[in-house]
C-alpha cells in the first residue's frame, strides 16, 4: 500500500494553479481522478449552498425577492457566469433539470415536422442518454427509429472521423447530436470544421458538451452551433446531479420552446399568470420550472472557482497531466498490454485519457482497493481525469506505480478476477 503523503514533483512545485487543491475536500486517502464523472465539492460550493440555507431559514418566501439571495433572477446570474465560461452572451444560456432534459427540449424546438429530411444523426459512440432521447423523440413524431435515426461509425481505432460526420449530414439528416468530446475515448472533435459544415448543408446541430466544458476552452460565440447542452457535475464540479445548462444560438431566440413551462415566461409579467405564455427574450425561454435553488447556490460557488483560474490555464495544465500520465504508461506499462484510446494530439484530446485494456474492470477495482479512483466503462476502459484543480504530477506517478505493482503481484490479473469481480 503506498502512503498518501506525495513525493514533491519538481512540476507540481512549479504549478501555478497548486493553491487551488487546498479549495477542494479531497476523498480521505484517495487518489481522485474520477472528476470527469464527478467533481468535488469546493469550498466556495459549500459556502454558497450554506448562505442559501440560511437565506432559506431567515428569508423563507421573501428568498425569491429579497436583496442578494433574489432567487427569482438565479439562473440568469448563473447563466450569465457560465457565459464567461464558454464566451457566449448572457441571454443565450439557461439552467434546468439534466443534460437529458435539455436534448429533449432541443428537439421539441429545433425540429422542422415538414422538413423533407426527417433523420436525426447521432455518432456509434454517442451517450446512451443522447441516443434514447433521439429515439424517443422519433417514436413521438410516429418515426421509426431504426429508418430515421443515424449513426457516423467510428473507426477501426474507435475514433470518429469528421469527414465521416460530414458525409452523414447528407443522408436526409436535418438535425445532429453530437458529443464535443467523446465520453468514451475522450477524443476532441474539430468543432469548427463540423459545425461550419453543419450550417453550410441546412443541417441544424446540437453539441453535447458535457465533457468539454470547464475542461476545453469554448468560444460558442464564434463557433455559431445552434445549440448545446452540458451537465455542470463533471468539470465544473456543481455537485451530484447539479443542474444542467442549454445554449441556444440568437437565430432560434424567436421560436416557440418546444417544451413551455411558466419559468420560460418573460420574467417581467411572469406573476401575471396569463393562459398564453409569453416567452422570454433569449435562451431563458426554454426554462421550464421554478429553479433548483440549493442546486444552483453549490453551482454558483463551484463556477467561481472555476473563472478564478481560468479555462485557459485549466485546459494547459490539463494537458499536460494527461500527457505527462500516457508517456508513464508508455515508459512503463508497454508491455502489459494497455492501448491508449485517446488521441495524441493535445487538440484531439479532451480532459481525461482513456486506456483500453482485456482486464480494464480487474485493475479498476484493484487500484480502488488501493485508495486510488479512476472510472471504467464496460468492456474495457479505464478512464483517468487528473483534474488542474486538485490533482498533482506526483499523484500520476503513484497511479502508475500502483498499475506496475498490481500487475507484478498477479501478472495476468486472474486472481484478481476471482477475488474482486463479484
Ligand atoms: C456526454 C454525456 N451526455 C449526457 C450525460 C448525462 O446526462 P444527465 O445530466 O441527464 O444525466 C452524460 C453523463 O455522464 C454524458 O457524459
Amino acid at each position: 500500500m503506498l502512503t498518501m503523503s506525495s513525493h514533491s514533483h519538481p512540476l507540481d512545485q512549479l504549478d501555478p494553479l497548486a493553491a487551488y487543491r487546498d479549495q477542494f475536500y479531497l476523498p480521505p486517502g484517495k487518489f481522485y481522478f474520477d472528476g470527469n464523472s464527478l467533481g468535488l465539492l469546493c469550498r466556495s460550493a459549500e459556502q454558497a449552498v450554506l448562505e442559501t440555507l440560511q437565506d432559506w431559514k431567515t428569508l423563507a418566501i421573501e428568498g425569491w425577492t429579497a436583496g442578494p439571495a433574489d432567487w427569482f433572477h438565479l439562473t440568469e446570474r448563473i447563466s450569465a457566469q457560465l457565459g464567461r465560461i464558454v464566451q457566449a452572451p448572457a441571454e443565450t444560456i439557461t439552467l434546468t433539470g439534466s443534460t437529458t432534459l435539455h436534448l429533449h427540449q432541443v428537439l421539441a424546438t429545433l425540429y422542422r415536422r415538414n422538413d423533407s429530411r426527417p433523420a436525426i444523426l447521432i455518432d456509434s459512440s454517442a451517450f446512451p442518454t443522447d441516443r434514447y432521447a433521439v429515439a424517443s423523440f422519433l417514436r413521438n413524431q410516429g418515426l421509426d427509429p431504426a429508418d430515421h435515426l443515424r449513426e457516423v461509425a467510428t473507426d477501426d481505432a474507435g475514433l470518429l472521423q469528421e469527414n465521416d460526420i460530414q458525409a452523414g449530414f447528407t443522408q436526409g439528416v436535418q438535425l445532429a447530436i453530437l458529443p464535443s468530446v467523446v465520453f468514451t475515448t475522450g477524443q476532441l472533435l474539430d468543432l469548427a470544421k463540423v459545425t461550419a459544415s453543419a450550417a453550410e448543408r441546412d443541417v441544424r446541430l446540437c453539441w453535447d458538451c458535457s465533457h468539454s466544458v470547464g475542461a476545453v476552452p469554448l468560444n460558442l460565440s464564434e463557433l455559431q452551433p445552434d445549440a448545446a447542452i452540458w451537465c455542470t457535475y463533471k468539470y465544473l464540479n456543481g455537485g451530484p446531479g447539479s443542474v444542467a445548462a442549454l445554449y441556444l444560438h440568437p437565430r432560434w431566440h424567436e421560436l416557440p420552446p418546444g417544451l413551455a413551462g411558466w419559468f420560460g415566461a418573460d420574467k417581467s409579467r411572469q406573476f401575471r399568470m396569463e393562459p398564453e405564455l409569453v416567452p422570454a427574450a433569449g435562451a431563458g425561454r426554454l426554462q421550464l420550472g421554478t429553479p433548483h435553488v440549493l442546486s444552483l447556490a453549490a453551482l454558483r460557488g463551484a463556477l467561481e472557482v472555476i473563472e478564478a483560474a481560468g479555462v485557459d490555464r485549466l485546459r494547459e495544465k490539463s494537458l499536460r497531466l494527461t500527457g505527462y500520465l500516457r508517456d508513464l504508461f508508455r515508459e512503463r506499462l508497454a508491455e502489459a498490454g494497455f492501448v491508449c484510446a485517446t488521441p495524441e494530439a493535445d487538440e484531439r484530446r479532451g480532459g481525461h485519457l482513456s486506456i483500453r485494456h482485456p482486464q480494464a474492470r480487474s485493475l479498476s477495482l484493484a487500484l480502488r482497493a488501493r485508495g486510488f479512483v479512476p472510472d471504467f466503462r464496460e468492456p474495457d476502459l479505464l478512464r483517468i481525469a487528473p483534474s488542474p484543480l486538485y490533482s498533482r504530477f506526483a499523484d500520476c506517478d503513484h497511479l502508475v506505480d500502483a498499475m506496475v505493482q498490481i500487475l507484478a503481484e498477479s501478472p495476468d490479473l486472474s486472481g484478481l478476477s476471482e477475488t474482486l469481480v463479484t
